[in-house]
């Protein structure tokens, strides 16, 4: 059993128990609030998690930047990657708000100690692969991200909400391009049924282990920053995808997929949860490369980071400067 506690022992009794009443009444609580440390402490964790995938969710597609079929599949997928470097800018933007330099959480990236999400350490073997990610990935991160909108604190919540129209408007695309191929040649549905094949089962792990082995969950829940277990969200995301996966004409790989009467809601099997715990200690496919290439990026944007903060203490001190001046003016 796990112990749900929303005061810190010694806290501030008048302060701990406002918290509580924020929390209860479905308000917000504001950077600026008195917070439990654990609360803070745990979202610290969970936005700079989900800002680091955001990122590093910009590689395996980034892969087919330069080999797009066509110019508009180049623009729409172009696009996409942008948005999911605003999405970690928002993010990141959010977790400062909360005490937390960005330059600290990106080096507990690149030195491996801290998280993103498992799904990002696949390999994109074909085109397909894109169609799959928008449609499964996106699709699973929204059924994840559309509860966090009403999370307890205002500036993630609220970074949230336009995170999640652009994640549903990266699942349609996904979803088209996946349709387009469907129409196409043998060769090209092929395609698909392989990276359906390949993406499902992770798919279903974005959600995380199943609940019993999920501590953490309680806590966050009473906290209302979770509002669903993992168990809940995975079952919602089945049920979503399952009609589309039979309107695009794929077969999911999972022979234990079937329609329960009596729940109203899909039956499916036990993901390997062996390899969920294998990718996330760094043994996926492309753990190493993906944490290489971020690190490499981050050592080539040095010059601009230098030049950024030195354009920028350029003009406060030419702001200091004119408003020096104004204030003689105005003594004159
Ligand atoms: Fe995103
Ligand atoms: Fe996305």
């Amino acid at each position: 059993m796990v112990a749900v506690h929303t005061a810190e022992p010694g806290a501030p009794g008048e302060l701990a128990e406002r918290f509580e009443a924020v929390v209860a009444a479905e308000q917000r609580v504001e950077p600026r609030d008195w917070m439990p440390d654990a609360y803070r402490a745990t979202l610290i964790r969970q936005i700079a998690q989900h800002a680091h995938s955001e990122i590093i969710g910009m590689q395996p597609e980034g892969n087919w930047l330069t080999r797009a079929p066509s110019l508009r599949r180049k623009a729409i997928l172009l696009a996409k990657a942008q948005d999911e470097a605003g999405h970690g800018l928002y993010l990141y933007a959010a977790a400062e708000t909360l005490g937390v330099d960005r330059a600290e959480l990106t080096e507990k990236l690149i030195s491996g100690r801290q998280k993103y999400s498992s799904i990002f350490n696949y390999p994109t073997l074909t085109f397909a692969d894109v169609g799959v990610i928008g449609w499964l990935v996106d699709g699973a991160a929204i059924c994840n991200q559309v509860p966090l909108c009403r999370c307890s604190y205002g500036p993630y919540a609220r970074a949230m909400v336009r995170i999640c129209k652009e994640e549903s408007f990266h699942q349609r695309q996904g979803f088209e391009l996946l349709m387009t191929l469907m129409r196409g040649t043998e060769a090209q549905q092929r395609m698909v049924q392989d990276a359906v094949d390949r993406w499902w089962w992770p798919s279903l792990m974005m959600f995380g282990p199943p609940d019993d082995d999920s501590p953490n969950t309680a806590q966050s829940m009473a906290w209302r920053i979770k509002r669903h277990t993992n168990d809940e969200l995975r079952q919602r995301f089945v049920d979503m995808t399952l009609p589309q996966a039979q309107h695009l004409g794929v077969t999911l790989p999972d022979p234990e997929l079937s329609w329960n009467e009596a729940r109203g809601s899909w039956d499916f099997g036990e993901p390997d949860w062996s390899e969920l715990q294998r990718v996330i200690k760094g043994q996926g496919p492309c753990n190493t490369q993906r944490i290489d290439r971020r690190r490499a990026a981050h050592e080539q944007g040095t010059w601009v980071r230098e030049a950024a903060a030195a354009y920028a203490s350029k003009r406060a001190t030419a702001g200091k400067q004119a408003t020096a001046s104004k204030e003689k003016e105005s003594d004159v």
